[in-house]
């Protein structure tokens, strides 16, 4: 397995592994690195494998601060617990410390899988919110949980 930025013709891999997870696609942006942001891809066998990004929002919201997010990593189901979505979040972690010390990330409160991951980076939970940066769970039926994580 290897890291790697994502570029706009990964977009048609990386529809497939959201229809799959049962994830909203991601827009043609949203697969597209910036200045501000990363979009990592995850390449098994030459083929897209896991996707994930980061956004940041430069003024607080609500109770979120303003910061660098982890913004979304989805694996594809046939290649799920062997370590790739670690991967993915350790190496936008790795980018996100070269340019500050705070890495904020949100979760549904019932993404065990997510919230495991993320804790055995040193996430730690801030609050639960029904709703952060316009975002809800569950149609607002269950809660988000909103961590940070300081760089070592
Ligand atoms: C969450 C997700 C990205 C994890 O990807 P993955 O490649 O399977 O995760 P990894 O293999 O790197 O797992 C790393 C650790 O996370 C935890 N973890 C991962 N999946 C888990 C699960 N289903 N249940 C409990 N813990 C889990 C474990 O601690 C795991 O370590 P271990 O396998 O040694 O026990 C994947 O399940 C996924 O794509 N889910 C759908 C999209 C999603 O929910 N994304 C997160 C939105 S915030």
């Amino acid at each position: 397995m290897r890291i790697r930025e994502a570029t706009v013709d990964d977009l048609r891999q990386v529809d497939a592994i959201c229809d799959a997870s049962g994830r909203e696609r991601w827009t043609p942006k949203m697969v597209v690195p910036a200045r501000d942001r990363t979009v990592l891809a995850a390449i098994v066998d030459d083929g897209i494998a896991g996707i994930a990004k980061t956004h940041f929002h430069g003024e607080p919201e609500g109770g979120a601060p303003g910061g660098h997010y982890l913004g979304g990593v989805i694996v594809s189901p046939d290649h799920r617990r062997r370590g790739i979505g670690f991967a993915l979040t350790r190496a936008r972690l790795e980018w996100i410390w070269d340019r500050s010390s705070t890495a904020y990330y949100f979760a549904n409160e019932h993404n065990t899988a997510s919230i495991r991951l993320h804790e055995r980076l040193g996430f730690q939970p801030l609050g639960r919110f029904p709703t952060i940066r316009g975002v809800t769970a569950d149609d607002g039926r269950s809660d988000l949980v909103l961590f940070r994580a300081f760089r070592a």
